[in-house]
C-alpha cells in the first residue's frame, strides 16, 4: 500500500478494504465501512510521539486503585453496574426504542442526585419541557437535576467542563453531532466521535458519562455495538413490549460480574424494582399444565426460577415449524437432534414452540434439562410435578453435565416452595436441605423415569 494512503475498515466485522464501498464484502452489510486515519501522519520517522509515562505495578498503591463509587439507592441498578456508579466511568445503556431506557436514566440520575451528586441530563430527542412532564409523573420534579435539550457535542463539552458534574446522561448518543465529523448524525462516524470525546472527558475530569443508544435492526443509523468497546460497562435494557417486566443486563462490566441482572417492572408512575424476580416469573403458574417445566437458573451472582413452556403440535408442513422464545434456538435444535437419536423419541412431522414466561431470556447451557422436559412433558402431555425445579446441560452424546452453583439453585427453588429437584450426577449440593434431588447419569434415564418412555 502506498505511503499515507487511506485505510479504510468496516465498523461492523472489521474487515480492511483498500477504497470504500457501500457495502462490506466479508460481512454483507451495508455502509459500515468507514476511513480510518493512519497510526502516525509522519511516514518514516518513527512512531513520531513523546515517549509516555510508566508506572510500575507494583507501586501502585491499593488503596488509590480502587474506584469510587456511588449508591444510586436502587439495588437493582446498583448491582448491575457492580456495586455503584463508578467515577470517571464511560457505562453504554442499550435497548430498543420504546422500551423505557430514557425513563430508566431519568430515574437513576434523579435518584444520585438526591445522594449528593452534582447530575447533568441531556436530552437531544426531547425538549426540556418534555422532560420535565416525564419527571412529573415519575414524581421527581423536586430531584436537583441539571436538565438539557442539546444535540451540538461542541456545547455539551463546554456545559460538561464549566459545570463540572459526577455524572452526566447523554440521551441517546445517536443525536449527538460533532462539528469535527462531516456526516451526519446517527451516522457510524459520528457515534465513534461524539463517545469518544464523551468517554474522554470522563476520563480526565473525573465525571462518570451514561450513553443512551437505541438498538436499530437496519437502515440508517448506527447500533451502539459500534461503541462498545469503547467504554467500561455495556449494559442493555430488554423485555417484550407487551409485558410490563424490563431486565437490566450487563454484558460487558470492567468494575464487576458481567451476566448480572435488574429486573423493573414498568408501571404507570415509571420502572419500580423487583426484589425477588422467581417470584414473579412464576405468579402466572397456575394448575400444573403439560409442555411446562421450572428452571433453576443463575443470572450474573443471583439465582432466578424461570418457566419454560414447550408445546408440540402436529405439522402439516414439509419442514415443522421450530419457534424458540427467550431460549437459543441453536441448543433447542440440538437438544431436539439429541432426544432423536440417543433416546429415540423422534419430532419429525411435529410442529416444536418453546418459550421463557414473563419476556425473559435464558442463555445458560444448564437450562438445556428443562427445555428437554418442557418438550417431552408437551409431547407426552403429561405434566411435571407442580413442585419440582430442574436444570443440567446436555452433550451431544446425550449425557447430562454437572452446572456450577447448584447450592444456589436449589436453595432459592426451596426457599420458593420446591420440594424436588433433577439435576446431573456429579452435581455438588450440600447445603439443599429440604430438597428431594435426583441425581441423573445422562438423558436417556431421564426420559426413561419421568415418563415411562
Ligand atoms: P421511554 O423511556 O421513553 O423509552 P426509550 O427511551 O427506551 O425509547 O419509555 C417509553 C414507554 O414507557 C412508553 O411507551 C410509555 C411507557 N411509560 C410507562 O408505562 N410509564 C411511565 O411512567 C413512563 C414515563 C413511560
Ligand atoms: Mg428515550
Amino acid at each position: 500500500m502506498a505511503k499515507n494512503a487511506p485505510s479504510f475498515r468496516c465498523s461492523d466485522c472489521g474487515a480492511l478494504h483498500s477504497k470504500w464501498s457501500g457495502r462490506c464484502d466479508a460481512c454483507g452489510q451495508w455502509n459500515t465501512i468507514v476511513e480510518e486515519s493512519p497510526l502516525s501522519k509522519t511516514p518514516g520517522s518513527g512512531m513520531g510521539g513523546a515517549k509516555g509515562k510508566l508506572i510500575q505495578l507494583s507501586a501502585l498503591d491499593t488503596q488509590e486503585a480502587a474506584p469510587k463509587r456511588a449508591l444510586a439507592g436502587m439495588p437493582e441498578l446498583d448491582r448491575v453496574l457492580g456495586g455503584g456508579l463508578v467515577q470517571a466511568s464511560a457505562i453504554l445503556v442499550g435497548g430498543d426504542p420504546g422500551i423505557g431506557k430514557s425513563t430508566l436514566l431519568l430515574q437513576a440520575t434523579a435518584a444520585f442526585a438526591r445522594k449528593g451528586l452534582k447530575t447533568l441530563y441531556i436530552s437531544g430527542e426531547e425538549a426540556a419541557s418534555q422532560v420535565r412532564m416525564r419527571a412529573a409523573r415519575l414524581g421527581l420534579t423536586d430531584a436537583p437535576v441539571g436538565l438539557g435539550a442539546e444535540t451540538s457535542l461542541r456545547d455539551i463539552l463546554t456545559t460538561m467542563e464549566a459545570e463540572r458534574p459526577d455524572l452526566v446522561v447523554i440521551d441517546s448518543i445517536q443525536t449527538m453531532w460533532s462539528d469535527r465529523v462531516e456526516s451526519a448524525p446517527g451516522s457510524v462516524s459520528q457515534l465513534r466521535a461524539a463517545a469518544h470525546e464523551l468517554v474522554s472527558f470522563a476520563k480526565r475530569r473525573g465525571t462518570a458519562v451514561i450513553l443512551v443508544g437505541h438498538v436499530t435492526k437496519e437502515g440508517q443509523i448506527a447500533g451502539p455495538r459500534v461503541i462498545e468497546h469503547m467504554v467500561d460497562t455495556v449494559l442493555y435494557f430488554e423485555g417484550e413490549r407487551g409485558h410490563q417486566f424490563r431486565i437490566l443486563r450487563a454484558v460487558k462490566n470492567r468494575f464487576g460480574p458481567a451476566s448480572e441482572i435488574g429486573v423493573f417492572e414498568m408501571t404507570g408512575t415509571g420502572l419500580a424494582e423487583v426484589a425477588n424476580p422467581s417470584a414473579l416469573f412464576l405468579s402466572e403458574r397456575g394448575q400444573p399444565n403439560p409442555g411446562s417445566a421450572v428452571f433453576a437458573g443463575i443470572e450474573g451472582t443471583r439465582p432466578v426460577l424461570t418457566e419454560i413452556q414447550a408445546l408440540v403440535a402436529p405439522s402439516t408442513l414439509a419442514s415443522p415449524r421450530r419457534t424458540v422464545v427467550g431460549l437459543d434456538s441453536g441448543r433447542i435444535s440440538t437438544i431436539l437432534a439429541v432426544l432423536e437419536s440417543r433416546c429415540g423419541i423422534p419430532f419429525a412431522g411435529l410442529d416444536v414452540f418453546l418459550n421463557v414466561a414473563g419476556g425473559m431470556k435464558v442463555i445458560e447451557p444448564a437450562a438445556d434439562l428443562a427445555a428437554a422436559a418442557a418438550l417431552l412433558s408437551a409431547r407426552e402431555d403429561t405434566a411435571l410435578p407442580a413442585d419440582m425445579v430442574i436444570f443440567g446441560e446436555i452433550s451431544l452424546s446425550g449425557a447430562l453435565r454437572p452446572v456450577g452453583q447448584a447450592e444456589n439453585r436449589l436453595k432459592e427453588a426451596a426457599k420458593l416452595g420446591f420440594s424436588q429437584a433433577i439435576a446431573p450426577a456429579g452435581t455438588k449440593a450440600q447445603g439443599a436441605t429440604g430438597m428431594a434431588l435426583r441425581k441423573l447419569g445422562d438423558l436417556v434415564t431421564f426420559t426413561g423415569e419421568m415418563f415411562g418412555a
